[in-house]
């Protein structure tokens, strides 16, 4: 039996993978490269020692997950393909409604006809909006998004959780990711974004490596400390790792389970800045600019739920994801 990971060459599959791989779990890889290289798979077999089988198809393709499904005994998927810029969701409002909810939804067809009703969905602490609450608990309502991206990870939550209600035979594992930064140890598998990087760490990281002469910090007048933004940060191996224990939690049947995935810990754009430039001793140039349209102050999870509930709990912590990033980029300074 194999677990079919979509999207599993990106960044957070390609990390996922190993962890499956390295645990003695069979998996299958579907990605249509569109943000990602097949060279992460090829260094997935470097790392793990063991053979990746995989198919360059994309969600939306029906009769390629037909030809996936027909080849291979895949009860349980993991689904990471998705379109995931914020701002380009602004600009291409139809592409990532088409691409999420269109793709998802013809996955989901091709899953059941194929008695293959066990699913992990990559969420997204965008959800709660401007969060009610802060530690952010799993029962807090969910908000309204910024950008067409949020709105995708909200409605297919609402879509998968309607669909496991109508018929109980669905396995539902929704996972609420933080903000997921690092690399995997070795430096051979990191994030590869393309094009000028929206988030912070790639960003950081980029100015760290010269191909970006300063980093922006966008807004140092919000209620935080240090008045700018603060997340919570988890390093990308423990977000990996949550998926394992999701795929052991799918096997005791739970119908539908949520749960946030990060540390609990918030950091301000100043802290993980100046963590970065004192584990790896490199300075990273900054200026203040105004705030960016539709981010919050403060977001981070309680991590209770997923501790008592799926037995995971983040062991990293900011400085080993500060030093794992930068030896992944410095390593890779063109990425793959
Ligand atoms: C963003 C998305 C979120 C998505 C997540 C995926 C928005 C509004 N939200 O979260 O929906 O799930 O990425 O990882 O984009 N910052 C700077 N300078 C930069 C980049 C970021 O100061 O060049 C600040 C931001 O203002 C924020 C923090 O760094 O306070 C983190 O930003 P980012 O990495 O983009 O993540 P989020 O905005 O939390």
């Amino acid at each position: 039996m194999s677990i079919l990971l979509t999207g599993g060459a990106g960044f957070i599959g390609s990390h996922t993978l190993v962890e499956l791989l390295n645990g003695g779990y069979d998996a299958v890889v579907m990605d249509n490269y569109s943000n990602s290289s097949p060279k992460a798979l090829e260094r997935v077999e470097e790392l793990t020692g063991k053979k990746v089988k995989s198919y360059t198809a994309d969600i939306s393709d029906r009769e390629a997950l037909e030809k996936i499904f027909s080849e291979n005994d895949i009860k349980e998927v993991i689904n990471f393909a998705s379109l995931k810029s914020v701002g380009e969701s602004v600009e291409k409002p139809w592409e990532y409604y088409s691409n999420n909810i269109g793709g998802t939804l013809t996955l989901l067809d091709v899953m059941r006809k194929h008695g293959a009703k066990n699913f992990v969905f990559s969420s997204s602490a965008t959800v709660y909006g401007d969060p009610a609450e802060i530690p952010i608990k799993e029962n807090c309502p969910k908000g309204t998004c910024t950008n067409p991206y949020g709105w995708t990870k909200w409605m297919l939550e609402q879509i998968l959780i309607d669909m496991q209600k109508a018929d109980p035979e669905w396995n539902m594992v929704i996972l609420r990711y933080f903000n997921p930064i690092g690399a995997h140890k070795s430096g051979r598998i990191g994030e590869n974004p393309k094009g000028r990087p929206n988030n912070l760490m790639p960003y950081i990281t980029q100015v760290a490596v010269g191909k970006l002469p300063e980093l922006g910090i966008f807004g140092n007048d919000y209620d935080t400390p240090d008045g700018t933004g603060v997340r919570d940060y988890i390093h990308v191996v423990d977000l990996a790792r949550a998926h394992v224990k999701a795929i052991d939690k799918l096997r005791e049947n739970p119908g539908c389970f949520i749960c946030n995935i990060g540390t609990g810990q918030g950091y301000s754009v100043l802290e993980l800045v100046n963590t970065f430039q004192k584990v790896n001793d490199i300075k990273i140039p900054y200026s203040i600019k105004p705030r960016r349209a539709g981010d919050i102050a403060t977001c981070y999870a309680s991590p209770e739920k997923a501790e008592k509930e799926l037995g995971w709990k983040a062991e990293y912590g900011i400085e080993d994801m500060c030093r794992d990033s930068w030896n992944w980029q410095k390593n890779n300074p063109e990425g793959y």
